[in-house]
């Protein structure tokens, strides 16, 4: 049995404790890296190909260029010898360490390359699933390129902090036009005459890959999908409202500033999705 969490670091295994960076790395100095979360299931990657897929975009996107190949050979490795069976995945890149310029690094360095797997003993969204959750609506102060899954993650940290001292799960994010763009790290949907609505894909949100999914399993249920802007003064309009991610899953939303959305309780639409995560999950493991 190894410890947890299990690490690889730049090609070395160890506990992720033991591991020790430069205090010059590019992600430390100036949050010049991007990362990625991958849930475990079954001792198995979910929606590895998305995850990956979207780790090369990020990576594209900063100009690091990193093996991604290797990254993901390593990530099954250190999955293998950490011997986790339901947990997470945790993979980050940054631009390396080199002296501090805020222009790239002339000769470019090495990235640095950190994946580590950790169980998940206690779900801390388990109490929020029947009931649903509580949200509290935060200014997005966030830059304009949030389509990067990138380390700067500072207004995302203080609007999650917001949200627990006001005693909410999770912050929803408003633009300066009124605009819900998706949560502190999650993604938002809406239900209105059976209808879901959901926030089209574009710098100003991440491309959420459970969001991705819940397109597709809504799609295969019968439920219309439609991209729209959910405005905040239109919450009180909303059937249902439910949130989605690596972690979060797929989770009703019942209150929204001190307000119930709707009657307050987990919608059937909701419920359908979640539903139907769970089946695509059990498909999964089946295979
Ligand atoms: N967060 N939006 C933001 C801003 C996020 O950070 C995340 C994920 C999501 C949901 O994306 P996905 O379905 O691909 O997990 C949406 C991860 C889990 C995190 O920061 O821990």
């Amino acid at each position: 049995m190894v410890q947890l969490p299990w690490a690889n670091w730049n090609g070395a295994a160890m506990p992720l404790t033991d591991i020790t960076v430069s205090v010059l790395d590019r992600g430390f100095l100036f949050g010049d890296g991007i990362y990625e979360v991958l849930r475990i299931y079954g001792g198995r990657p979910f929606l590895l190909r998305e995850h990956f897929q979207r780790l090369r975009r990020s990576l594209k996107e900063i100009r690091i260029e990193a093996d991604v190949e290797r990254i993901e050979q390593r990530m099954h490795d250190t999955l293998r010898e950490s011997g986790v069976q339901s947990g997470l995945v945790y993979i980050q890149v940054t631009r390396g360490a080199a002296s501090r310029t805020h222009r790239f690094p002339d000769p470019p360095v090495a990235p640095n390359e950190l994946i580590y797997v950790d169980a998940i003993e206690l779900d801390p969204y388990e109490p929020f699933r029947n009931g649903g959750a509580k949200l509290l609506t935060v200014d997005d102060v966030r830059w304009g390129r949030c389509d990067i899954k990138s380390v700067n993650l500072l207004a995302n940290c203080l609007a999650a902090q917001a949200a627990f001292e006001a005693g909410c799960l999770e912050a929803l994010l408003v633009d300066r036009d009124g605009t819900i763009t998706e949560g502190s790290h999650t993604s938002i949907f809406g239900v209105h005459n059976g209808r879901i609505m959901v926030t089209p894909m574009g710098p100003h949100i991440l491309p959420g890959i459970t969001r991705g999914l819940m397109v597709k399993l809504a799609d295969r249920a019968g439920v219309e999908i439609v991209e729209g802007r959910l405005q905040r003064s239109a919450l009180a309009d909303l059937d249902e409202m439910f949130l989605t991610g690596t972690t979060a899953e797929v989770l009703p939303v019942t209150e929204v500033d001190g307000r119930a959305i709707a009657d307050g309780r987990p919608g059937p639409v909701t419920q359908r999705l979640v539903a139907a995560y769970a089946a695509y999950l059990r498909d999964w493991l089946a295979e």
